[in-house]
Protein backbone atom coordinates (compact mmCIF):
# COMPACT_ATOMS: atom_id res chain seq x y z
CA UNK A 1 0.00 0.00 0.00
CA UNK A 2 1.32 3.49 -0.88
CA UNK A 3 -1.02 5.55 0.05
CA UNK A 4 -3.56 5.12 2.54
CA UNK A 5 -6.85 5.60 1.92
CA UNK A 6 -9.23 7.72 4.07
CA UNK A 7 -12.65 8.04 4.68
CA UNK A 8 -13.51 11.14 6.96
CA UNK A 9 -16.83 10.82 9.34
CA UNK A 10 -17.92 14.22 9.84
CA UNK A 11 -16.74 16.86 8.22
CA UNK A 12 -17.60 19.90 10.88
CA UNK A 13 -15.34 22.02 12.57
CA UNK A 14 -12.51 19.61 12.83
CA UNK A 15 -13.52 17.21 10.32
CA UNK A 16 -12.27 20.36 7.92
CA UNK A 17 -9.33 20.61 9.89
CA UNK A 18 -8.54 17.04 9.72
CA UNK A 19 -9.23 16.95 5.59
CA UNK A 20 -7.17 20.08 5.27
CA UNK A 21 -3.98 17.92 7.04
CA UNK A 22 -4.65 14.44 5.30
CA UNK A 23 -4.65 16.68 1.57
CA UNK A 24 -1.31 17.57 2.95
CA UNK A 25 -0.24 14.17 3.82
CA UNK A 26 1.90 13.02 1.00
CA UNK A 27 1.68 8.71 2.18
CA UNK A 28 -2.36 9.37 2.51
CA UNK A 29 -5.94 10.01 0.37
CA UNK A 30 -8.89 11.64 1.34
CA UNK A 31 -11.17 8.93 -0.72
CA UNK A 32 -14.79 9.79 0.64
CA UNK A 33 -16.45 11.94 3.35
CA UNK A 34 -19.48 11.57 4.99
CA UNK A 35 -21.86 13.80 6.97
CA UNK A 36 -25.44 14.01 8.02
CA UNK A 37 -25.21 17.73 6.08
CA UNK A 38 -25.24 17.29 2.62
CA UNK A 39 -23.70 20.58 1.78
CA UNK A 40 -20.87 19.97 4.46
CA UNK A 41 -19.91 16.46 3.20
CA UNK A 42 -19.98 18.14 -0.67
CA UNK A 43 -17.88 21.15 0.50
CA UNK A 44 -15.09 18.72 1.69
CA UNK A 45 -15.40 15.87 -0.45
CA UNK A 46 -14.96 18.43 -3.55
CA UNK A 47 -12.21 20.49 -2.31
CA UNK A 48 -9.98 17.50 -1.99
CA UNK A 49 -11.14 15.75 -5.28
CA UNK A 50 -12.81 12.69 -2.82
CA UNK A 51 -16.45 11.01 -3.21
CA UNK A 52 -19.33 12.09 -0.83
CA UNK A 53 -20.87 8.64 0.77
CA UNK A 54 -22.69 7.40 3.67
CA UNK A 55 -20.88 6.47 6.95
CA UNK A 56 -21.90 2.73 6.01
CA UNK A 57 -20.81 3.10 2.81
CA UNK A 58 -17.53 4.13 3.86
CA UNK A 59 -17.10 1.61 6.29
CA UNK A 60 -18.00 -1.18 4.28
CA UNK A 61 -15.99 0.11 1.15
CA UNK A 62 -12.91 -2.27 0.33
CA UNK A 63 -11.41 1.13 -1.41
CA UNK A 64 -11.00 2.39 2.34
CA UNK A 65 -8.09 1.18 4.52
CA UNK A 66 -8.80 4.12 7.59
CA UNK A 67 -11.34 6.49 8.94
CA UNK A 68 -11.44 9.21 10.96
CA UNK A 69 -14.18 9.55 13.26
CA UNK A 70 -15.19 13.19 13.66
CA UNK A 71 -18.81 13.44 14.36
CA UNK A 72 -20.50 14.34 17.33
CA UNK A 73 -19.30 12.99 20.44
CA UNK A 74 -21.78 10.72 21.26
CA UNK A 75 -21.40 8.77 18.18
CA UNK A 76 -17.31 7.60 18.25
CA UNK A 77 -17.86 4.72 20.25
CA UNK A 78 -20.47 3.14 17.81
CA UNK A 79 -18.45 4.37 14.65
CA UNK A 80 -15.43 2.98 16.21
CA UNK A 81 -16.94 -0.97 16.68
CA UNK A 82 -18.57 -0.75 13.34
CA UNK A 83 -15.18 0.37 11.47
CA UNK A 84 -12.83 -2.25 13.92
CA UNK A 85 -15.09 -5.04 13.34
CA UNK A 86 -15.02 -3.56 9.23
CA UNK A 87 -11.06 -4.27 9.43
CA UNK A 88 -10.41 -0.10 9.12
CA UNK A 89 -7.18 1.31 11.10
CA UNK A 90 -9.18 4.37 12.94
CA UNK A 91 -8.63 7.87 13.97
CA UNK A 92 -11.02 9.15 16.59
CA UNK A 93 -11.69 12.69 18.15
CA UNK A 94 -11.62 13.20 21.67
CA UNK A 95 -13.51 11.85 23.92
CA UNK A 96 -13.89 8.09 22.81
CA UNK A 97 -16.90 8.49 24.60
CA UNK A 98 -18.51 10.09 27.87
CA UNK A 99 -18.51 7.07 30.12
CA UNK A 100 -15.71 5.14 31.46
CA UNK A 101 -17.70 1.52 30.87
CA UNK A 102 -18.93 2.57 27.60
CA UNK A 103 -14.99 3.17 26.35
CA UNK A 104 -13.94 0.09 28.04
CA UNK A 105 -16.24 -2.34 26.12
CA UNK A 106 -15.21 -0.13 22.57
CA UNK A 107 -11.88 -0.57 23.60
CA UNK A 108 -11.71 -4.73 24.22
CA UNK A 109 -13.95 -4.77 20.37
CA UNK A 110 -11.02 -2.95 19.11
CA UNK A 111 -8.42 -5.02 20.25
CA UNK A 112 -10.57 -8.25 19.22
CA UNK A 113 -10.27 -6.72 15.63
CA UNK A 114 -6.65 -6.41 16.28
CA UNK A 115 -7.14 -2.90 14.08
CA UNK A 116 -5.24 0.34 14.69
CA UNK A 117 -6.67 2.97 17.09
CA UNK A 118 -5.42 6.65 17.27
CA UNK A 119 -7.08 9.09 19.74
CA UNK A 120 -6.97 12.97 18.84
CA UNK A 121 -4.67 14.22 21.44
CA UNK A 122 -3.46 16.75 19.06
CA UNK A 123 -1.46 18.28 21.36
CA UNK A 124 1.07 16.04 22.47
CA UNK A 125 2.23 16.96 18.27
CA UNK A 126 1.88 20.62 19.30
CA UNK A 127 6.23 21.20 17.74
CA UNK A 128 6.59 23.08 21.21
CA UNK A 129 5.28 20.61 23.89
CA UNK A 130 6.80 18.21 21.47
CA UNK A 131 10.03 19.99 21.93
CA UNK A 132 9.38 19.81 25.54
CA UNK A 133 8.74 16.51 25.85
CA UNK A 134 12.09 16.09 23.96
CA UNK A 135 14.42 18.11 26.41
CA UNK A 136 12.65 15.77 29.30
CA UNK A 137 13.82 12.37 27.15
CA UNK A 138 17.16 14.05 26.61
CA UNK A 139 17.70 14.63 30.78
CA UNK A 140 17.72 18.50 30.21
CA UNK A 141 15.55 19.30 33.42
CA UNK A 142 17.17 16.08 35.64
CA UNK A 143 13.96 14.10 36.96
CA UNK A 144 10.64 15.81 36.47
CA UNK A 145 9.14 16.67 39.64
CA UNK A 146 6.18 19.39 39.07
CA UNK A 147 3.85 20.05 35.83
CA UNK A 148 2.31 23.34 35.65
CA UNK A 149 -0.54 23.58 33.10
CA UNK A 150 -1.98 26.90 32.27
CA UNK A 151 -5.24 26.46 29.46
CA UNK A 152 -7.33 29.03 28.67
CA UNK A 153 -9.93 29.28 25.90
CA UNK A 154 -10.88 33.03 24.73
CA UNK A 155 -14.51 32.40 24.86
CA UNK A 156 -17.28 29.65 26.23
CA UNK A 157 -18.89 27.50 23.49
CA UNK A 158 -22.46 27.79 22.49
CA UNK A 159 -24.68 27.16 25.61
CA UNK A 160 -25.76 24.13 23.45
CA UNK A 161 -22.80 22.28 22.84
CA UNK A 162 -21.98 22.41 26.25
CA UNK A 163 -25.10 20.20 27.07
CA UNK A 164 -23.81 17.57 25.23
CA UNK A 165 -20.01 18.46 25.84
CA UNK A 166 -20.11 16.21 28.95
CA UNK A 167 -18.57 19.45 30.66
CA UNK A 168 -15.40 21.13 31.22
CA UNK A 169 -14.06 18.71 32.76
CA UNK A 170 -14.66 16.01 30.00
CA UNK A 171 -14.48 18.20 27.45
CA UNK A 172 -11.40 20.93 27.85
CA UNK A 173 -9.26 19.91 30.72
CA UNK A 174 -9.62 15.94 29.27
CA UNK A 175 -6.55 17.50 26.36
CA UNK A 176 -5.21 18.90 29.52
CA UNK A 177 -5.03 15.77 31.29
CA UNK A 178 -3.14 13.58 28.81
CA UNK A 179 -0.60 16.77 28.16
CA UNK A 180 0.12 16.27 31.82
CA UNK A 181 0.34 12.52 31.84
CA UNK A 182 2.48 12.94 28.47
CA UNK A 183 4.87 15.15 30.59
CA UNK A 184 5.13 13.69 33.84
CA UNK A 185 5.78 9.96 32.48
CA UNK A 186 3.80 8.54 34.91
CA UNK A 187 0.31 7.81 36.00
CA UNK A 188 -1.26 10.33 38.14
CA UNK A 189 -2.89 8.20 40.74
CA UNK A 190 -4.92 11.13 42.57
CA UNK A 191 -7.07 13.99 41.63
CA UNK A 192 -8.13 17.25 43.69
CA UNK A 193 -10.62 19.64 41.49
CA UNK A 194 -12.20 22.71 42.43
CA UNK A 195 -14.43 24.69 39.71
CA UNK A 196 -16.83 27.86 39.70
CA UNK A 197 -18.94 29.64 37.52
CA UNK A 198 -16.76 33.38 36.90
CA UNK A 199 -17.37 33.45 33.70
CA UNK A 200 -20.99 33.43 32.44
CA UNK A 201 -23.91 32.65 35.27
CA UNK A 202 -25.67 30.78 32.11
CA UNK A 203 -23.08 28.01 32.30
CA UNK A 204 -23.91 27.08 35.71
CA UNK A 205 -27.59 26.63 34.57
CA UNK A 206 -26.43 23.74 31.75
CA UNK A 207 -25.62 23.15 34.56
CA UNK A 208 -21.28 23.25 34.03
CA UNK A 209 -18.43 25.19 35.30
CA UNK A 210 -16.25 27.98 33.52
CA UNK A 211 -13.01 27.51 35.29
CA UNK A 212 -11.39 25.17 37.40
CA UNK A 213 -8.39 24.35 39.26
CA UNK A 214 -7.09 20.94 39.05
CA UNK A 215 -4.21 19.07 40.91
CA UNK A 216 -2.49 15.51 40.09
CA UNK A 217 -0.38 13.12 41.78
CA UNK A 218 1.58 10.04 40.91
CA UNK A 219 2.52 7.26 43.11
CA UNK A 220 6.40 8.66 43.66
CA UNK A 221 4.78 12.06 44.58
CA UNK A 222 5.08 14.12 41.06
CA UNK A 223 2.42 16.98 41.00
CA UNK A 224 0.50 18.37 37.85
CA UNK A 225 -1.28 21.47 38.37
CA UNK A 226 -4.01 22.72 35.47
CA UNK A 227 -5.34 25.94 35.19
CA UNK A 228 -8.84 26.04 33.22
CA UNK A 229 -10.86 29.03 31.96
CA UNK A 230 -13.42 29.73 29.47
CA UNK A 231 -12.81 33.28 28.94
CA UNK A 232 -9.64 35.60 28.49
CA UNK A 233 -9.17 38.74 27.12
CA UNK A 234 -6.30 37.96 24.99
CA UNK A 235 -6.31 35.24 23.23
CA UNK A 236 -5.50 31.65 23.50
CA UNK A 237 -3.52 30.81 26.43
CA UNK A 238 -1.26 27.55 26.55
CA UNK A 239 0.99 27.69 28.36
CA UNK A 240 3.53 24.74 30.23
CA UNK A 241 6.40 24.32 32.26
CA UNK A 242 8.14 21.46 33.70
CA UNK A 243 10.26 21.43 36.81
CA UNK A 244 12.90 19.38 37.41
CA UNK A 245 15.59 18.09 39.81
CA UNK A 246 18.35 19.98 37.13
CA UNK A 247 16.34 22.80 35.71
CA UNK A 248 13.11 23.70 34.10
CA UNK A 249 11.65 23.58 30.50
CA UNK A 250 8.76 25.53 29.62
CA UNK A 251 6.54 26.17 26.33
CA UNK A 252 5.33 30.51 26.32
CA UNK A 253 1.94 31.18 23.82
CA UNK A 254 2.43 31.77 20.11
CA UNK A 255 1.57 35.16 19.22
CA UNK A 256 -0.28 36.38 15.90
CA UNK A 257 3.67 37.62 14.71
CA UNK A 258 6.92 37.71 16.14
CA UNK A 259 6.84 41.89 15.92
CA UNK A 260 7.33 44.07 18.85
CA UNK A 261 6.09 47.96 18.28
CA UNK A 262 7.54 50.35 20.81
CA UNK A 263 6.88 53.77 21.94
CA UNK A 264 6.46 55.98 25.11
CA UNK A 265 4.02 53.38 26.78
CA UNK A 266 6.52 50.44 26.30
CA UNK A 267 6.94 47.18 24.28
CA UNK A 268 3.64 45.78 22.98
CA UNK A 269 3.28 42.53 20.55
CA UNK A 270 0.54 41.74 18.64
CA UNK A 271 -2.36 39.31 20.34
CA UNK A 272 -1.73 35.39 20.71
CA UNK A 273 -3.34 33.35 18.40
CA UNK A 274 -7.36 33.35 18.93
CA UNK A 275 -8.23 29.73 19.66
CA UNK A 276 -7.41 25.84 18.75
CA UNK A 277 -7.92 26.09 14.86
CA UNK A 278 -4.96 28.83 14.80
CA UNK A 279 -2.99 27.92 17.55
CA UNK A 280 -2.74 23.76 16.72
CA UNK A 281 -2.94 23.47 12.97
CA UNK A 282 0.85 22.38 12.93
CA UNK A 283 -0.43 19.74 15.56
CA UNK A 284 -3.53 18.66 13.61
CA UNK A 285 -0.98 18.02 10.65
CA UNK A 286 1.40 16.44 12.32
CA UNK A 287 -0.86 13.86 14.21
CA UNK A 288 -2.60 13.04 11.26
CA UNK A 289 1.10 12.14 9.59
CA UNK A 290 2.20 9.94 12.90
CA UNK A 291 -1.38 8.15 11.84
CA UNK A 292 -0.70 7.85 8.51
CA UNK A 293 3.09 6.58 9.23
CA UNK A 294 1.74 4.08 11.81
CA UNK A 295 -0.77 2.24 9.96
CA UNK A 296 1.54 2.33 6.81
CA UNK A 297 5.20 1.53 8.55
CA UNK A 298 2.83 -1.37 11.27
CA UNK A 299 4.25 0.78 14.26
CA UNK A 300 2.36 1.05 17.45
CA UNK A 301 -0.33 4.06 17.70
CA UNK A 302 1.08 7.21 18.56
CA UNK A 303 -1.85 7.73 21.28
CA UNK A 304 -3.76 4.69 22.31
CA UNK A 305 -6.88 3.58 23.56
CA UNK A 306 -5.80 3.34 26.72
CA UNK A 307 -4.63 6.76 26.42
CA UNK A 308 -8.20 8.31 25.53
CA UNK A 309 -9.66 5.80 29.06
CA UNK A 310 -7.11 7.48 31.30
CA UNK A 311 -7.65 11.05 30.12
CA UNK A 312 -11.33 10.18 30.73
CA UNK A 313 -10.79 8.06 34.28
CA UNK A 314 -8.93 11.68 35.15
CA UNK A 315 -11.77 13.69 33.78
CA UNK A 316 -14.15 12.18 35.73
CA UNK A 317 -12.53 11.70 39.20
CA UNK A 318 -12.06 15.82 38.99
CA UNK A 319 -16.03 16.00 38.62
CA UNK A 320 -16.21 13.83 41.39
CA UNK A 321 -13.60 15.68 43.62
CA UNK A 322 -15.67 19.32 43.00
CA UNK A 323 -19.07 17.58 43.46
CA UNK A 324 -17.77 15.79 46.45
CA UNK A 325 -15.03 18.42 47.69
CA UNK A 326 -12.20 15.61 48.53
CA UNK A 327 -9.17 13.85 46.78
CA UNK A 328 -10.31 11.34 44.38
CA UNK A 329 -8.20 7.65 43.84
CA UNK A 330 -7.39 6.96 40.65
CA UNK A 331 -5.04 4.41 40.98
CA UNK A 332 -4.36 2.31 37.27
N1 LIG B 1 -8.97 17.55 19.11
C1 LIG B 1 -9.50 18.74 19.09
O1 LIG B 1 -8.81 19.74 19.22
C2 LIG B 1 -10.98 18.90 18.84
C3 LIG B 1 -11.48 20.15 18.48
C4 LIG B 1 -12.84 20.27 18.21
C5 LIG B 1 -13.68 19.16 18.33
N2 LIG B 1 -13.15 17.96 18.72
C6 LIG B 1 -14.03 16.77 18.83
O2 LIG B 1 -14.48 16.45 17.52
C7 LIG B 1 -15.83 16.03 17.55
C8 LIG B 1 -16.63 16.91 16.59
O3 LIG B 1 -16.57 18.24 17.04
P1 LIG B 1 -16.81 19.48 16.06
O4 LIG B 1 -16.49 20.68 16.85
O5 LIG B 1 -16.15 19.27 14.75
O6 LIG B 1 -18.39 19.39 15.87
P2 LIG B 1 -19.27 19.90 14.63
O7 LIG B 1 -20.67 19.92 15.12
O8 LIG B 1 -18.68 21.14 14.02
O9 LIG B 1 -19.11 18.74 13.54
C9 LIG B 1 -19.76 17.49 13.64
C10 LIG B 1 -20.23 17.11 12.26
O10 LIG B 1 -20.87 15.82 12.33
C11 LIG B 1 -22.02 15.84 11.54
N3 LIG B 1 -22.98 14.85 12.01
C12 LIG B 1 -23.81 14.92 13.09
N4 LIG B 1 -24.59 13.82 13.16
C13 LIG B 1 -24.24 13.04 12.11
C14 LIG B 1 -24.69 11.79 11.63
N5 LIG B 1 -25.65 11.09 12.27
N6 LIG B 1 -24.12 11.28 10.50
C15 LIG B 1 -23.16 11.98 9.84
N7 LIG B 1 -22.69 13.17 10.25
C16 LIG B 1 -23.22 13.70 11.37
C17 LIG B 1 -22.56 17.26 11.67
O11 LIG B 1 -23.42 17.59 10.58
C18 LIG B 1 -21.28 18.08 11.68
O12 LIG B 1 -20.90 18.51 10.39
C19 LIG B 1 -16.28 16.11 19.01
O13 LIG B 1 -16.18 14.83 19.57
C20 LIG B 1 -15.27 17.04 19.66
O14 LIG B 1 -15.04 16.73 21.02
C21 LIG B 1 -11.83 17.81 18.95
Amino acid sequence: MSKLSIGLLGAGRIGKVHATAIRATPRARLTAVADALPEAATEVAESAGAEVRTIDEIIDADDVDAVFIATPTDMHADLMEQAARAGKAIFCEKPIDLDVDRVRACLSIVEETGVLLMVGFNRRFDPSFHAVRGQIDAGAVGEVEMVNIISRDPEPPPIAYMGRSGGLFRDMTIHDFDIARFLLGEEPVSVSAVGSVLVDAEIGDVPDIDSAAITLVTATGKIAQISNSRRTTYGYDQRIEVHGSRGLVRAGNIHQSTIEVAGDAGFTKPPLMHFFLERYMPAYHAEVKAFVDAVLDGTPSPVTGYDGLRALMLADAALASHEQRRTIDVSP
